[in-house]
C-alpha cells in the first residue's frame, strides 16, 4: 500500500511527530510513504520526497514541518481536482493523510465523498479550534509561548507602570488569548467569543490601578470585537483560497483607546508568528506522535472518511464529514472562570 502524507494550511508545532507517527505506523504495516510538498499543492502538482523509517527518525522533535505547507484549496478551481486526481493515480496512492485545519480537513472529507478517494484526516492548529477533539496540537506549544513573552513583558511593563495589551492568534476563538490569559494571571482577557465593552474594561484597568496595582496586562485575541466596532480589525483585504481574512491590528486599537480613556500610558506586542514556531512542547510531541500512529494504523486498515481525535485520554477516531464544518470555539466555562478576576 502506497500513502501519501501532506500538511495543510498554517503550520504549527508538532507537525513532524504526526508525519513520523503515520510513516512509522504504515511500514510496520506493510505500506511505503511518500510526503506531498506544500498542502493541497504537491497534491495537484505531484510534487513529492519519499518518506521513510529512517529520514523521519529524528524530526520529532522539530517545529515547522519537513513537507511544507500552503493554503491552497483544489477546489478554487475545478481543473485541479481533477489534476489532483490523476496526480493520485499518476503516484500509484493507494490512500492520503491530510494534515491540517478545517479547511485542509473539508477537502479531504469533500474528495472522500465526491470521488472516494481513500482519505483519513488529523486535526492540526495552534487554535484549538476543531470540532470532535478535545484538544489540538500546537495548542500547548503556542500557548506556552504566549505564557513566555508575558512573563518577559511583565518585567518591563511594571518597571514603567505601563499597560501593556498583548495581541495572540486564535483566529475566531478564544482559546489562546483564554487560557494564556488565565496562565499569566491577566487584568482582561479580551475573546471574540464575547463582545468587548471598551468603557467597562478601561473602568476595571483604572480602579485597579486606583487599589494600587503598578501595572497591567491585557491579553486581546486577534478576532476580539470592540464595542463600537462593526467586526474584527482586519490587516487588510485581502482573503486566502478559503475565503479567510487576515485578522490583526486589534491591540494597537486597544492600546490607544486605553491610554486615551484611563491617562495610563499604554504599549502594544502583536506576537504573531512567533506562537507558532520553534520546537513543540512535550505534550504537543506526544499527542502528534499517538494521532500520527493512529491516522497510520486507520489507512492499515482501510477505514477512509476518518479523522483521530483525541476524546479524554484516549485517541478514538470519527467520522471526518463530523468533523468540518463546524468551529469549536471557546468554551464559556473557561471564560466565566477567568473572568473572575476582571470581572467584579
Ligand atoms: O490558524 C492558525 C493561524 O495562526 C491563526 O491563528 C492566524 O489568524 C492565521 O493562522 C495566520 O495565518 P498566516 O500564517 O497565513 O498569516
Amino acid at each position: 500500500m502506497k500513502v501519501g502524507i501532506l500538511t495543510g494550511g498554517g503550520d504549527c508545532p508538532g507537525l513532524n511527530a504526526v508525519i513520523r507517527g503515520v510513516v512509522r505506523a504504515v511500514h510496520n504495516g506493510g505500506g511505503e510513504t511518500i510526503g506531498l510538498l506544500r498542502g493541497w499543492r504537491g497534491a495537484i502538482d505531484g510534487d513529492h520526497i519519499p518518506l521513510t523509517v529512517e529520514n523521519t527518525d529524528e524530526i520529532v522533535s522539530r517545529g515547522g514541518t519537513i513537507l511544507g505547507s500552503s493554503r491552497t484549496n483544489p477546489y478554487k478551481k475545478p481543473e485541479d481536482v481533477q489534476k489532483l486526481l490523476e496526480t493520485f493515480k499518476r503516484l500509484g496512492l493507494d490512500a492520503l493523510v491530510a494534515i491540517g485545519g478545517d479547511d485542509t480537513l473539508g477537502v479531504a472529507n469533500k474528495l472522500y465523498n465526491d470521488h472516494k478517494l481513500a482519505t483519513i484526516g488529523c486535526p492540526k492548529t495552534i487554535d484549538n479550534d476543531l470540532s470532535c477533539t478535545d484538544v489540538t496540537f500546537g495548542f500547548d506549544t503556542s500557548i506556552n509561548i504566549v505564557v513566555e513573552a508575558i512573563e518577559r513583558l511583565r518585567t518591563t511593563t511594571e518597571s514603567h507602570q505601563r499597560i501593556m495589551v498583548v495581541e495572540t492568534m486564535g483566529r475566531h476563538a478564544g482559546w489562546i488569548a483564554c487560557e494564556s490569559g488565565m496562565a499569566v494571571g491577566a487584568d482582561y482577557i479580551l475573546v471574540p467569543e464575547q463582545p468587548v465593552d471598551v468603557e467597562k474594561m478601561c473602568a476595571t484597568l483604572k480602579a485597579r490601578r486606583e487599589a494600587g496595582k503598578k501595572y497591567g496586562i491585557v491579553v486581546a485575541s486577534e478576532g476580539a470585537v470592540l464595542s463600537n466596532d462593526e467586526g474584527y480589525v482586519t490587516l487588510n483585504a485581502k482573503v486566502d483560497d478559503f475565503g479567510h481574512v487576515s485578522l490583526g491590528g486589534v491591540g494597537q486599537r486597544l492600546a490607544d483607546i486605553i491610554d486615551k480613556k484611563t491617562g495610563i500610558e499604554t504599549r502594544f506586542v502583536v506576537l504573531g508568528h512567533i506562537q507558532r514556531g520553534g520546537n513543540p512542547s512535550a505534550y504537543d510531541r506526544v499527542l502528534g506522535t499517538r494521532l500520527g500512529v493512529a491516522a497510520g494504523r486507520l489507512v492499515i486498515n482501510k477505514n477512509f472518511g476518518r479523522m483521530v481525535a483525541l476524546q479524554g485520554t484516549n485517541i478514538v477516531d470519527v467520522a471526518l464529514a463530523d468533523a468540518v464544518g463546524k468551529l469549536k470555539t471557546l468554551d464559556p466555562a473557561f471564560l466565566k472562570d477567568a473572568s473572575e478576576f476582571f470581572e467584579n
